[in-house]
């Protein structure tokens, strides 16, 4: 049932789907030792959230060059692709791309462009780009990251956000950013309620008025803002496989996601870091009809939802609601 479903992921960071097989090549190539970052059976070694992000940055620093974030963007698709996903937002970092220059991060965006409309005409799956600052390289980096996401707004740069190591700093610290970048034109999403409890969901939304939240799920602890967060129309970019890699919560029936959606929340489904946490969006869906019993009619529902809360234009919703379609897919 899941593999043909027609899905749409909305968070998904481009380095973090990058498989280990593909960095551990970049490694080789550019002569590189970074045997440490891998387990005996070729995944990616880390204990805990905070060491994920170290090896994820160091994984990283093997991308060095436009070129090759386009052959890690055609991997990426291409295994999104045979997951059944036709519409995918990517966050990307000028951080990563070109030390937060304007003229370098241009030539890394170009490179990814290019990759992906490849993969529109070869594997049918649409990609836009959101922009993330980093929480941990603080707010003055994300300054600069900011300038780098109004530069490129448009069609293709549709979303700005914050992802990083939730416990640093707060929300407000990042006010210039999000302004600079709502200024532009950019749609909001930020990371929260992942590591921080219910007051960063809060925070958040005070602070930054985001669409979209990405995870909240540790919104849970406090069923009114769980409530406000239906109430709102807030839509989660929830990644219930990463939550489960990472020991956020024991059971995959005890995810919040089940409650959320019950309760009315606009509940979505993503990956996030798909090789570090070992799922696919077909793992995603398989784990989630067994633990809450969803069936297909359910899976639809929550990919229109997840359609809906795109950062696209309309004329590519509208393309894309049609893949949606039961009789077209
Ligand atoms: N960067 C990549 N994956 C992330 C996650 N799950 N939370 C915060 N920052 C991230
Ligand atoms: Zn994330």
């Amino acid at each position: 049932m899941t593999r043909d479903l027609p899905k749409v992921e909305l968070h998904l960071h481009l380095e973090g789907a990058a498989p280990p097989a593909f960095i551990r090549g970049l490694a080789r190539e550019k002569h590189m030792d970074l045997s440490g970052l891998f387990t005996e059976d070729g995944g990616y070694r880390f204990t805990d959230f905070w060491d994920f992000l170290k090896v994820y940055e160091a994984a990283t620093s093997t991308l060095k060059t436009p070129e090759d974030y386009g052959r890690l963007t055609k991997a990426v698709l291409e295994e999104s692709a045979a997951n059944g996903v036709v519409y995918s937002e990517t966050f990307l970092s000028p951080d990563f791309c070109g030390g937060r220059d304007v003229g370098a991060w241009r030539e890394y965006l170009h490179a990814i462009r290019e990759a992906a409309d490849k993969a529109e005409r070869d594997d049918g799956i649409t990609l836009r780009g959101i922009i993330t600052c980093i929480r941990h390289f603080g707010p003055e980096k994300a300054k600069q990251t900011a300038l780098c996401a109004a530069e490129t707004a448009g069609d293709w740069i549709v979303g700005f956000g914050i992802a990083g190591d939730e416990k640093v700093g707060k929300p407000r610290d990042f006010l210039w950013s999000f302004d600079c970048a709502r200024e532009a034109g950019l749609r909001i999403t930020a990371h929260a309620g992942e590591w921080g409890g219910p007051d960063s969901v809060r925070d958040t939304l005070k602070d930054l008025n985001p669409e979209r939240i990405g995870h909240g799920v540790r919104a849970i602890e406090d069923m009114a803002l769980v409530d406000e967060l239906a109430q709102r129309g807030t839509v989660l970019e929830v990644c219930p496989g990463s939550n489960m890699a990472l020991g956020l919560f024991p059971t995959w029936r005890k995810h919040p996601i089940g409650t959320m959606f019950d309760r009315g929340v606009k509940v979505t489904i993503s990956t996030d870091d798909p090789p570090f946490f070992h799922t696919t969006m077909m793992r995603e869906y398989d784990r989630l009809a067994e633990a809450f019993d969803w069936d297909e009619g359910v899976f639809r529902q929550i990919a229109r939802t997840s359609l809906d809360a795109a950062f696209c234009d309309e004329a590519t919703r509208a393309r894309i609601a049609k893949r949606l379609e039961p009789e077209n897919a």
